[in-house]
Order: C-alpha cells, then structure tokens, then sequence
C-alpha cells in the first residue's frame, strides 16, 4: 500500500483567514494600513499583556528594527545564545555590531544567566533572550543580570506565541520583544513579525523606523534614515483570523505533544524536551534529542529512516558559532559553548502542525521504536 508523505510542519488558516484577507483586498486596503492592522496590534499587544504591538514584515526585520530603536551601533556587543536561529545574531550585525556567543542551560535549552554574566564586557549593550523551542528564557535571572550591568533586554519570542513565565506572557517580560509569524509558527500569515513593548517612547521611535523614518506629523519630511519593515493589512487579515481561533490551535497542538510524549515514553535513547517549574511552553515543533549511545543510531541516521517512510523531520540548528560568519568573532570570544554543540548534533523536530493526524504519529513512532529495536538487536547480537 501506498503511504502519504508526512511533512514537518503544515499550515492551518481553516477560519475567517481567507474571507479577512479577501475583505482586505475587496476594501482596496491591501498596504500597510488598514482596519485589520490597528485591530490585529491592538488584540496582539493585550494578548501579550503590553501596551504596544508593531507588525512588522517579519520576524528578522522585527529584530532589527528594535536594535536600531535601541541605538545599537558600530563596535558594541550583543550577547545571545549560540543555539538560536541566525536571524538572531544577523539582525545584531546588521547594525554593525557584534553579537558575542553563550551557551545555554540544558535544563532549559535557553540561554544561560550564568553565562551571560562572564561574558559582559565594556562594550555590552544589551542580550537577547532566546525562547527557543516554545520554552521561555529564565527573564528574571537575566533581567536582574541586566539591571545590575545597564544593558537593555530584547525577548525573541519567534518560536513560542503566548508561552508563559511564571504565570506571565513572553512579551513583555523585558524592554522589548519580537515575534516570527513564518508559515511554520503556531501563528502565521506566511510572511510577518511583530514587536511588543511598553515603553511610549521607544514605540513612537520604532513606528518612525519601520515607516521610512516619516515624521508622523509632516508627510514626506524624513528626519532619520528609517526602514520599509511594515506589513500589510491582508496578511494582518489573516493574523485576525488566526487570532480567533488561536485556543483551538493550541489546544490541537498541545493534544499532538501529549500523544508523541506518551506513544515515545520508554524509547531507550529518546529524550525529551526539558520543561522548567515556572514554564508554559508554546507547543511549537515537537522536539526530542537522540542519545546514540543509548538508541544505538545516531540522530542522522534517525532522519534517514524516516525519510525512506516518507517522513519529513528537521535537525536542531547549527550552533552560530560553528558557522562561517561568526567563525572568526566565536574564536575570538573563546566561551564554552559545549551545551549548544550536544543539543544541536542530537536534537530532532518531529512533525508538528495542526491536522497532524493519530495515525500519522503512529507511523512515525513506529519508525522511530523500529530503529531503536533494530538496534538493539543488533547489540544483543554484538
Ligand atoms: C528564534 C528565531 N528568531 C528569529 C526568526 C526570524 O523570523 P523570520 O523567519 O520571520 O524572519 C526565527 C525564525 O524563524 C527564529 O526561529
């Protein structure tokens, strides 16, 4: 029998999305201004718990944007985890600073305070917490790191919408926080990205930025250099609807966490993504690492079983400072980043989207405790 392929992520606009996004276009509002844009920044900005929201094209441009608003320039430093998409540490760069590489805290995945400490120098400006996989940075810690150092604290909350800290939305945890709504995030309009803060005074001078740097009583008087980072109102449309519909997203979501946690539980080998006491992670992509020694195949290896049933998966990041734009800088800073190599060379992203089906995750749990069994019989024959 022919099986379908499984992909690794998929997306879900099953709601108002089309007809808000057809809504848009009927209304020739189709730029970046609109009805759908002032509602999705105001819903997301309570959603968040702050007082402002900027959408933005997206989740990279969100990055820079608030570093540019935060007066980064040529010559200071940015610590941020060596475990992180590169959108992280290039929005640093593209600044013309420099971002300066820590590990992370296994028990979180996240970057760690500790960490963050030994690596200030004169030079530090400011860290950007990474709430990588869903799972939120320990912000306490790093804003007390912060505060005592006076460095600002952006949250890049790209992969974990509405994950919780201690009982509190990521968003407005710190000075300011960005957020991907890329076609594999839980939220999404393909393209998109937005930025949550409190502060009035920065928010004025990011809108400024992300117009073109317009002053916002004289049209077409420029008096900064400023960006197109705007999103358009079609696809905060879609945001919209997304937004409505996001407790049975994340219901379904938390419901395919639950079944791969309980079909994968006793799997020698297989570990399972670490969640801290005062965490609520955002079910994003289900993750797991592969012990080699204990499963008796290695991640890749993994990979490739799953592939030849037609089942697509992702590899952790590689660690920024094993790639070749931050080679140099990375062998300059010389901090210990073994926690970053381990997590990146073992982690797995099994398939994780919303019409993700029971028999679909049977399938993969069965190539996954096949190859584990395989290997063990081959050990037992060793
Ligand atoms: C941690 C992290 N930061 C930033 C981004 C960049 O977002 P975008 O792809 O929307 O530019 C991503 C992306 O997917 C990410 O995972």
């Amino acid at each position: 029998m022919k099986t379908t392929a499984i992909p690794v992520a998929s997306v879900d606009v099953s709601g108002k999305e089309e007809a808000y996004a057809v809504e848009a276009i009927r209304s020739s509002w189709i730029s970046s201004v609109g009805p759908f844009l002032d509602r999705f920044e105001q819903e997301f900005a309570e959603l968040c718990g702050t007082k402002y929201a900027l959408a933005c094209s997206n989740g990279t441009t969100a990055l820079h944007l608030s570093l540019l608003g935060l007066g980064l320039r040529p010559g200071d430093e940015v610590i941020v985890p060596s475990m992180t998409y590169i959108a992280t540490a290039n929005a640093v760069r593209y600044c013309g600073a420099e971002p300066v590489f820590v590990d992370i805290d296994p028990e979180t995945w996240c970057i760690s305070p500790e960490a963050i400490e030994r690596a200030i120098t004169p030079r530090t400006r400011g860290i950007i917490g990474v709430h990588l996989m869903g799972h939120p940075a320990d912000m306490d810690a790093i804003n007390e790191v912060a505060a005592i150092n006076g460095l600002w604290v952006v949250e890049d909350a790209a992969e974990a919408h509405f994950a919780q800290y201690k009982g509190r939305p990521v968003g407005g945890l710190s000075t300011v926080a960005t957020f991907s709504f890329f076609g594999n995030k839980i939220i999404t309009c393909g393209e998109g990205g937005a930025v949550t803060l409190n502060d009035r005074q920065l928010y004025v001078r990011l809108k400024m930025l992300r117009g073109q740097g317009m002053d916002p009583r004289r049209r077409y008087y420029f008096p900064i250099t400023g960006y197109n980072f705007r999103l358009t109102n079609v696809a905060c449309g879609i945001l919209c609807g997304q937004l409505e519909r996001r407790e049975e997203i994340f219901e379904k979501r938390r419901a395919l966490f639950d079944y791969y946690t309980s079909s994968l539980k006793g799997v020698s080998g297989v570990d399972f993504q670490p969640v801290a006491s005062w965490a609520r992670t955002a079910p994003w992509m289900y993750s797991v690492t592969i012990d080699p020694q204990q499963f008796g195949t290695t991640r890749d290896e993994l990979m490739d079983a799953l592939k030849a049933e037609g089942i697509d998966s992702r590899p952790f990041f590689y660690p920024l400072h094993t790639l070749p734009p931050f080679l140099e800088a990375a062998a300059r800073q010389r901090h210990s980043l073994a926690h970053s190599d381990h997590l990146s060379a073992n982690g797995l992203m099994l398939p994780t989207y919303n019409h993700l089906t029971t028999t679909d995750m049977d399938r993969i749990v069965k190539v996954i405790r096949r190859s584990a069994v395989s290997q063990m019989g081959v050990r037992r024959a060793a």
